[in-house]
């Protein structure tokens, strides 16, 4: 037995994921398959807390909203970053109190912000014109409701574009220099009680120098917004640390983004005199290594490269075609083979983008070999589609050997599920 990435091991060439062999799992459930590691979820969320002992995290619920994943980190008494109603549903369900839910958004529909209110969860306001949305909200329902304004630092990070967030350009967030004068107006409003800060830079980040940048830009505005008599509860500082997806990359632990903000948060509360909460919310961190997609082999073509044809496409793993990201790929019942060849593994979507993973050196590979997409836990599933009128596959959970369906494969009856005919075209 040796490990080929963190917690995945190998065992008589296949790969093992939670003591599981995935060769069985794929006899038994199919494929494509998503599989959980749960002791793994676990261990990410604890090392996120032992990194930042007195802060709270606050799980971002897009990440990977099954079910049986948010249920284990309410267990975990992790809270939760909600960015819709969906999503608010999900994670109270799943016992995630209630004082602990940020609804977040960029653009919510009165009903969310309703909801929110009649359900007491805090709101990040996004816009001057979110505030006053809400206040006619709060003031017809009699109610009051928390509120932190969502800022845009203007911190830039060596991500990718489409995942940077806290940009001058991005849409999110109140720009840095009105943030003064939006607290100070919502104070006067009726039913909104301003008692929180929050940003987010982006996400994948591996270099901890824009999370000290944007610390050091929310304390900045946590002092002048002290200074208006605003008595602040939380500063929530959002999250986006990377994971090392190629198994050389290098990327900052918990601990080093704790070593990035904790201070600064500390020596100006102090000097502030008040004693906010600090709350993060990573999602990719506590989910993306957890999981593998596993798929298998349908035909091999060799033509101006070797195509490999997959049965899981951009309908389930999305990231590469739409980020260019990078998916480790493993032949899951040759694991410790050597490499033959150089393969380029692609879905069945009629789509030339449907490519998983480009030119890897692999052991020989042929019709009904198992690959293994790892580090699919994060924006994997939760991403997918019915694109190419494809059912979305099962997903399972495997602890100590032991496998259980946490959400079943769709048959094509779901393709059919919501749709209607008019009578003209009966
Ligand atoms: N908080 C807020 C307000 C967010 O918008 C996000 C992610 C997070 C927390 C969690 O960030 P994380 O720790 O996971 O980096 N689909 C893309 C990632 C989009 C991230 C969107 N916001 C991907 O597959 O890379």
């Amino acid at each position: 037995m040796f490990t080929i990435k963190n917690h995945l091991e190998v065992e008589n060439n296949h790969l093992i994921i939670g003591g599981a062999d995935i060769t069985e799992l794929a006899n038994q459930y199919g494929t494509p398959l998503y599989v959980t590691n749960e002791s793994r979820v676990v261990e990410n969320f604890k090392a996120y807390r032992k990194a930042f002992p007195d802060a709270d995290i606050y799980y971002a619920a897009k990440a990977n909203g099954s079910f049986a994943i948010l249920r284990m980190l309410a267990r975990q008494g992790a809270g939760a970053d909600v960015f819709s109603y969906g999503e608010l549903y999900m994670a109270l369900l799943a016992g995630i109190p209630r004082e602990k839910l940020l609804f977040n958004g960029n653009s919510k529909t009165d009903y969310e912000l309703q909801t929110a209110v009649e359900l007491g969860v805090r709101v990040s306001v996004d816009s001057r014109d979110e505030l006053h949305t809400l206040s006619e909200i709060v003031q017809k329902a009699g109610k009051e409701v928390e509120v932190a304004f969502r800022v845009n630092p203007d911190v830039s990070t060596k991500t990718h574009p489409k995942i940077s967030t806290g940009l001058r350009t991005s849409k999110f967030g109140i720009p840095s220099e009105e943030v003064v004068s939006i607290y100070r107006e919502a104070s006067g409003l009726p039913g909104i009680l301003p008692c929180g800060i929050h940003c987010h830079i982006g996400s994948q980040i591996l270099d901890t120098a824009p999370f000290h940048e944007a610390a050091q830009k929310m304390m900045d505005l946590v002092e002048k917004v002290t200074t208006l008599g605003i008595n602040l509860k939380f500063v929530d500082m959002g999250s986006g640390l990377g994971i090392p997806y190629k198994k050389d990359e290098r990327a900052p632990t918990p601990k080093d983004h704790a070593d990035a903000i904790l201070p600064i948060f500390e020596e100006r509360t102090k000097a502030l005199g008040i004693s906010p909460k600090l709350i993060l919310e990573p999602g990719r961190y506590i989910v993306a290594d957890t999981t593998i997609l596993l798929t298998r082999v349908n035909t091999v073509k060799r033509a101006a490269k070797n195509f490999v044809g997959v049965d899981a496409g951009f309908n389930l793993l999305i990231r590469p075609a739409m980020y260019d990201s990078y998916h480790y790929a493993v032949v899951a019942n040759k694991a410790a083979s050597p490499p033959e060849d150089t393969y380029t593994i692609v879905g069945p979507i009629c789509e030339t983008g449907d490519i998983l993973a480009h030119d890897r050196e692999l052991p020989h590979i042929e019709k009904g070999d198992l690959i293994a997409l790892l580090d699919a836990g994060a924006y994997g599933f939760s991403m997918s589609s019915q694109y190419n009128g494809r059912p979305r596959c099962a997903e399972v959970l495997v602890k100590d050997g032991v496998a259980d369906v946490i959400r079943s494969a769709e048959d094509v009856g779901e393709l059919m599920a919501k749709q209607k005919l008019p009578a003209r075209l009966m």
